[in-house]
């Protein structure tokens, strides 16, 4: 879920509501704010099931005049979306928004006779009713009491009744950060919010209180110890989480690849070699393994797949890649010996940042990959290569992912480099390769209308799938993933020898076949399953290395793709395949950045 919060002196209706529109990607079932009355005081609470845009239209048929409030976007756990269930809840002189899960909601429902009190199905309004249980006059004190008694994980923001343009936070485990500038201070559940007023935040630390105030900000600990923020800065641009012109983030996000990918390994490179030293990440780190690890959820971990199988041919060294939801419980060999990777766009993650947490007990050396500075999973980490993706809106990840991957060829390279695979002229030139992908990206990207012409052919497809093999078969997981998550057609991605032993019986007249071939050495094989497919009536649509294409075009619908060396061609066959996932979701008319029942951001197990 998304929260912002603030107190200053700007109309806090717009600053609340333009916030909540950019961490809608964080959940966009329903939507509120509470604000406080300039003159009364008073809390007034606005909410519904539905869109921020909703939201705004019920607003703007009030009269809010008010310079202090705190708003939400829902991605709903406990409790249907409705409007009761939707945030800010309210309890006695409490108004509060809530991020995470407390576990022990029924407990306390039942120890503190909460039940007919209580308006919603939430574990959320369950904090509010105890924080008002607890309210003497004292928030602090009430807070103090609150938090003691909550299991699980949280991020509170609260209005108290009687405390006039003072905004309260506590948190455990779900991230708050909060910055102070000219036009306030405020706060939210992540930078997106912020960076548009300020390029400088703290991170609030865990079960420490947060006051906002017009004018300044304290922290304290949970003994009243006042506490100095410690203020980072990121480099995003102020108006980098604007949509600039396109009518989707998601696109302008695909747009942005090459200078994302400029931007993340240029200073990583010294003459002409990978280079982390601006990172302090120490060589040792590369050398000292024996095996690695990766962890992540989602695209992320498509990311670590294309690693594995890089990190295995090149250097040849073990790599697994682990499902984060999954790694803990599935007793792993981990340690001292193994370097584990965590990769996240968000860094919040909390199925990735319970994995690494698992890991480090374990005795691992944890190197994490993330796009947002000071992220939980940053901040757990032992080292950290920061992507330099700038701010990603639409739930679908595109440029963290291409991102994440040039961090990959980097390592990869420093691998080869430091274990003698490489000498320093392959490493040279494989870096030089690397640093052709912006250019190469560029031409798939000025190919879109072909793609886009390709798109409308599978507008109608119900299933779908895509084949490939080695490389290939890791960006098609993600191409598909793409595709499923913004066309919501099922889409399965298949190593293309595998296919023959089951999934085959569902390919029938006209059902397309997406296949990418940019490996030269398994051309002829994937050409033969290609071949297989067609001939059982498939719709083939062919991703292929220009220098590989011969004569194929008359066959198939054939997308050339601008050469490079073969380990280097997924960058830009994944270019390729996230905009047929665009061109098809945004031609069906759906809600390209929002897809339904996902969010960006998913801190809960
Ligand atoms: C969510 C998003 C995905 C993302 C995954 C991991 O499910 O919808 O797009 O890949 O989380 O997110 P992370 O921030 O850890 O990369």
């Amino acid at each position: 879920c998304g929260i912002i919060g603030y107190t200053g002196s700007e109309n806090v209706k717009d600053v609340l509501l333009d916030a909540l529109e950019l961490l809608e990607y964080r959940g966009y079932d329903s939507a509120g704010i509470a604000v406080k009355d300039e003159t009364s005081h008073v809390t007034n609470v606005y909410k519904c099931a539905g869109r921020v845009s909703d939201l705004r239209a019920i607003c703007d048929s009030k009269k809010i005049l008010s310079a202090c409030g705190i708003g939400h976007t829902r991605w709903a756990t406990h409790g249907g979306v409705t409007d009761q269930n939707a945030h800010p809840h309210q309890q006695g002189k409490v108004t509060l928004v809530h991020n995470g899960i407390i576990e022990n909601y029924r407990e306390l429902i039942a120890d503190y006779d909460l039940q007919e009190i209580l308006h919603s199905e939430t574990d959320s309004e369950v904090a509010a009713a105890l924080l008002n249980h607890y309210y003497k006059g004292d928030p602090k004190e009430a807070i103090k009491k609150t938090v003691s008694k909550l299991k699980g994980t949280f991020a509170l923001v609260i209005l108290f009744e009687d405390q006039p343009d003072v905004i309260y936070s506590i948190r455990n485990v779900s991230p708050i950060v909060a910055t102070i500038c000219k036009e306030g201070a405020m706060l939210a559940s992540d930078l997106t919010a912020l960076c548009r007023f300020t390029n400088e935040y703290f991170v609030v630390p865990e079960y420490h209180i947060l006051e906002l105030h017009k004018d300044h900000v304290v922290l304290t600990d949970l003994n009243d110890n006042v506490v100095e923020p410690e203020f980072l800065s990121v480099d995003w641009e102020l108006n980098s989480a604007g949509k600039n012109g396109y009518p989707f983030y998601m696109e302008k996000e695909i747009m942005e690849q090459p200078e994302a990918i400029r931007n993340t390994i240029k200073d990583r490179i010294v003459n002409g070699l990978p280079d982390f030293t601006s990172d302090g990440v120490p060589d040792s780190l590369f050398t000292d393994c024996d095996r690695i690890c990766v962890v992540a959820c989602g695209t992320a971990m498509h990311a670590g797949l294309v690693a594995q199988a890089l990190v295995k041919s090149i250097v040849h060294v073990q790599m697994d890649v682990e499902l984060a939801s999954e790694f803990m419980y599935s007793d792993p060999v981990i340690d001292e010996k193994t370097l584990v990777i965590a990769v996240s766009q968000s860094g919040e993650t909390i199925d990735t940042l319970e994995a690494l947490k698992y890991a480090k007990r374990q005795g691992a050396k944890c190197l994490s990959v993330i796009n947002v500075k000071g992220s939980s999973i940053a901040r757990e980490s032992d080292y950290v290569l920061y992507t330099a993706a700038g701010p990603e809106i639409a739930v679908a990840s595109t440029k963290a992912y291409t991102t994440q991957l040039s961090v990959f060829y980097l390592v990869v390279a420093k691998m080869a480099l430091l274990r003698g695979v490489y000498t320093e002229e392959q490493t040279k030139s494989f870096i030089a390769e690397l640093e052709r992908v912006p250019e190469v990206m560029q031409k798939v990207l000025e190919k879109r209308r072909d793609i886009h012409v390709i798109a409308k052919k599978i507008l109608e497809a119900k299933d779908l799938f895509m084949i490939g093999r080695g490389l290939d078969y890791s960006i098609l997981l993600e191409g598909s993933l793409k595709l499923k998550e913004v066309s919501y057609i099922h889409s399965e991605a298949y190593a293309s020898g595998e296919l023959k032993h089951g999934p085959i019986a569902l390919i029938t007249t006209n059902t397309p076949v997406v296949a990418t071939v940019t490996q030269e050495k398994l051309m002829s094989k994937e050409l033969s399953n290609i071949k297989e497919v067609k001939s059982r009536g498939a719709d083939i649509v062919l991703f292929i290395k220009e220098a590989l294409s011969g004569d194929l075009d008359t066959e198939y619908q054939v997308i050339k793709l601008p050469d490079m060396q073969d380990e280097f061609m997924v960058l830009p066959a994944s270019v390729a395949l996230q905009l047929l996932a665009y061109y098809v979701s945004s031609d069906k008319g759906f809600d390209v950045d929002k897809p339904r029942n996902l969010a960006k951001v998913v801190t809960v197990e």
